[in-house]
């Protein structure tokens, strides 16, 4: 039977905050203004303005941000939306809220991304939109995905959730789509505990902002020392999705932290790809030509066929015996539950990347020795 590490776990990831992020917070705290307002719209600017996109909305979480996208898109009861199987399950919960159709089409094999040409043979009279997700900070083509959407009609969401900061052929993810949406969960490239952000085109994203704050014509820090609270007018059946101000201090010192939380990702990776390269059966990350991955994730593939572990026992061992976590991205969407049943093209990239795929922990705050405590522990299971 195997013993418990002495060592202290080495968790799959944490969050980096710092001094600035707590002076931030104390700061709105002491203001007397705790609810979207100020901050809110300093994050939104700084976000907007890095994106080169038109407009954005500081909101509650990425997945408040997707149903926004879908409800101020228009899309809704008969329409089908591509989108891939292999993300996680929140843009297909906010489609069934919509009433939309999700169609799930096949990853390509070097990026773990929606494939182009899959999503392309998938496109009907009912088609409304595509949703791409960036997988684990890779952008997926960008410039295919909006050729496509254009040549057909289509609205283009891009779910950006792991992908603030990273860019193919020079544009940056989250600029490209009609609209785009980012997570600030506590596990993300950056992070605001809970939070997301919603850019993309001004007149779309002007509607989410009015849906996200329950249909209200003005927000309370626009009717702040000009006229009453209560003086305002509802035009839409809204919701509740707004960035309370004490967030987004949060968010606005992680954003600037962002280019080197993502430059030290890179160095993780590329560390852990120079000694993990050779290992019979192991493979790691492609990183294809022009791109600028985020690294939210540090992918490897695990072929049981020809390396000694299959990944369920190298995440159990590397846990086990050497006290690492790791995680799995992700369980396709098609085979959970509420979801089993409705795929209706092939899926075959997917089942094999969600067979094979382990993260390793890949986060700012590692150290060289927990790096080198990762490859050296997958070097001691593939010698055994
Ligand atoms: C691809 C993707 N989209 C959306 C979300 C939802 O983000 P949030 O937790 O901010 O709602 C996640 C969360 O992990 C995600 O991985």
């Amino acid at each position: 039977m195997i013993q418990p590490v002495e060592a202290p776990l080495l968790p799959w990831n944490r969050p980096s905050i710092g001094d600035e992020e707590i002076a931030e917070v104390i700061d709105t705290l002491r203001s007397g203004w705790l609810t979207h307002g100020p901050k809110a719209a300093r994050f939104e600017r700084e976000v907007r303005d890095a994106l080169g996109v038109e407009d954005a909305f500081a909101v509650s979480s990425c997945t408040a941000a997707l149903h926004l996208a879908f409800l101020a898109a228009g899309i809704g009861d008969g329409d089908e939306v591509i989108t891939p199987s292999l993300t996680f399950c929140a843009a297909l919960n906010a489609l069934r809220q919509v009433g939309a159709r999700p169609v799930f089409v096949d990853v390509e094999r070097a990026t773990f991304n929606i494939d182009p040409r899959a999503a392309e043979a998938a496109i009907t009279d009912r088609t409304k939109a595509i949703v791409v997700m960036h997988y684990g900070g890779h952008p997926c083509d960008l410039r295919a995905f909006r050729k496509l959407a254009d040549d057909h009609g289509l609205l283009l969401i891009e779910d950006a959730a792991h992908a603030l900061h990273a860019s193919r052929d020079g544009q940056r993810a989250g600029s490209v789509g009609d609209l785009a949406v980012f997570s600030f969960y506590a596990n993300k490239v950056m992070t605001t505990g809970e939070g997301g952000m919603l850019v993309g085109l001004g007149e779309l994203v002007q509607k989410a902002r009015l849906l996200g704050r329950h249909g209200i014509d003005s927000s309370v820090w626009q009717r702040h020392g000009t006229r009453s609270t209560a003086d305002y007018e509802v035009v839409a059946p809204g919701l509740k999705y707004v960035m309370s101000d004490v967030t987004a201090a949060i968010g606005l010192q992680q954003f600037r932290k962002l280019p080197a939380f993502t430059a030290r990702r890179a160095d993780i990776a590329n560390t852990y790809t120079r000694a993990l390269t050779g290992l019979p059966g192991l493979a790691t990350p492609t990183v294809l030509p022009g791109v600028q991955p985020g690294w939210f994730l540090y992918s490897i593939f695990i072929d049981a066929d020809s390396a000694p572990l299959t990944r369920d026992e190298v995440a159990h061992h590397l846990l086990a015996d050497y006290g690492i976590a790791t995680s799995k991205h992700f369980r396709p969407v098609h085979t959970l539950e509420l979801y089993r049943g409705t795929a209706t093209h092939p899926l075959i990239v997917t089942e094999t990347v969600a067979a094979r795929q382990l993260s390793l922990p890949c986060y700012p705050s590692m150290t060289s020795q927990d790096v080198n405590r990762v490859t050296a522990a997958l070097h001691a299971l593939w010698q055994r």
